[in-house]
């Protein structure tokens, strides 16, 4: 007798399946608030560098019932029963993430980019222990030993600098803080710098005062998962992350770190720092490095950097001083002072006309900068051409005049919406 072979049945989509209109009927306070949120997403540049758009995959893996399960604990050695699915999804996260960095262990769980680097630094360090790090006013991180955050309260950190003439890390700086102050760890990453960070030499300066290395790639890590940026795993004892700016996932963090530290990096995590996973978050990171792992991901992280160059260039063009001339990555700051304003001006000038950004530090400048980036807007589908025509809108932006200013947010809006993050809003 031929066997008939049945194609398998596919999983009906159940009735909880995300739903504006019920969210309308039930609570339409929040819906307003929400759906006006995707309304000024739609119709405004969201160039702020640490965020971009995440599929409707990913937003459907965070809106799933998983969101309901407990799951203290690590896969087959949770806390809860019940999670034999979750930790299938733990399983799938964890072994994407390794594949996609070429990284011996990963841990998934923590909440945010901010929670990876604390569980780096219990990990590794004592309380009391030397860390250095870039210093907050040259773009390091609040959890790089800022007095309000627990770093700075619990470890004697010790900043690095920029060199003044170029923008670049003060690599011999680095080195010399290094021998005076031989500290546990050296920590390498920063909010703002635009250029690739030499792993090797960090790797270097750390061995020559048997310090541990931590990269802080909460802003590259996307970049390395398109090949658009040097990989820090293979000179890092621990990488920290953020899995929701140029990488496109949920927001949350993660851990990378070779076999020797697993164990010490998920108990950092977990019980050390954290409770139970959120593992709706955890599946939808899955979702992300399954995207991250594809041709058209590779494509997007090199169009996202060619498309911060161009909007560089053509802003220098326009008189914004660029901070290291140029870019490497998603990233660029610049100091609006030459065309009459500083950066919290510039700000509140160009949200009003909907390019939205952030202020940042300038080191050797005298007021502050502004921080933008090319993932949302690149995530939409804009090119070098949208680049050009953004950095002619931020310029007429910052002139005086409100009527300038409702014509400036016209062309925004046009330009948005002929690039819509979700289709079309109806
Ligand atoms: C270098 C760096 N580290 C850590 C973080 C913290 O991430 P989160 O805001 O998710 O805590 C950020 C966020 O922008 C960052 O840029």
């Amino acid at each position: 007798m031929p066997v008939v072979h049945h194609a398998p049945t596919p999983t009906p989509v159940p009735a909880y399946a995300p739903s504006y209109e019920r969210l309308l009927r039930q609570d339409p306070e929040m819906a307003e608030v929400i759906l006006g949120e995707a309304r000024r997403q739609a119709d405004s540049l969201q160039l702020t560098a640490a965020e971009n758009i995440t599929s409707p995959a990913v937003l459907a893996a965070l809106g799933s019932p998983l969101a309901n399960k407990y799951a203290e604990g690590y896969p087959g050695a949770r806390h809860h029963g019940g999670c034999e699915l979750v930790d299938t999804a733990e399983r799938i996260a964890v072994d994407r993430a390794k594949a996609l960095f070429g990284a011996g262990h990963a841990n998934v769980q923590p909440h945010s980019g901010s929670a990876a680097v604390l569980a780096a630094y219990a990990a590794l360090l004592r309380p009391g222990d030397t860390v250095l790090a870039l210093g907050l006013p040259y773009g390091g991180h609040l959890t790089h030993g800022a007095p309000v955050n627990s770093s700075g309260q619990w470890f004697h950190f010790v900043g690095y600098g920029i060199d003044e003439r170029t923008g670049l890390v003060d690599l011999p700086q680095v080195r010399a803080l290094a021998r005076e102050h031989r500290p546990r760890a050296i920590v390498c990453g920063s909010i703002s710098y635009p250029r690739h960070l030499d792993y090797a030499a960090f790797r270097a300066a750390a061995d020559e005062v048997g310090a541990y290395l931590i990269v802080d790639a909460a802003h590259p890590i996307g970049l390395v998962a398109g090949g658009a940026a040097p990989n820090p795993v293979p000179y890092a004892d621990v990488v920290c992350a953020t899995t929701h700016k140029v990488l496109r996932g949920p927001r949350g963090g993660m851990v990378l770190c070779g076999q020797e530290l697993a164990e010490r990096v998920d108990r950092a995590v977990f019980p050390f720092t954290q409770g139970g996973a959120q593992m709706n978050s955890v599946a939808a990171k899955a979702v992300a490095f399954g995207e991250a792992a594809t041709p058209a991901f590779s494509a997007y992280a090199h169009q996202v950097v060619a498309n911060a160059r161009v909007l560089a260039g053509a802003l220098a063009a326009e008189g914004f001083l660029i901070t290291t001339g140029g870019t490497d990555t998603h990233l660029i700051t610049a100091d609006p002072a030459p065309l009459g304003v500083d950066g919290r001006t510039a700000r509140g000038r160009l949200a009003a006309a909907g390019l939205v950004l952030d202020t940042c530090a300038l080191p050797y400048a005298r007021g502050r900068g502004i921080r933008l980036g090319t993932a949302a807007v690149t995530t939409q589908g804009m090119t070098e051409p949208e680049m050009a025509a953004i950095a002619v809108l931020f310029a007429e932006a910052l002139r005086e005049g409100a009527e300038n200013r409702r014509d400036v947010r016209a062309r925004v809006r046009e330009l948005a919406e002929r690039f819509p993050p979700y289709g079309p809003l109806s």
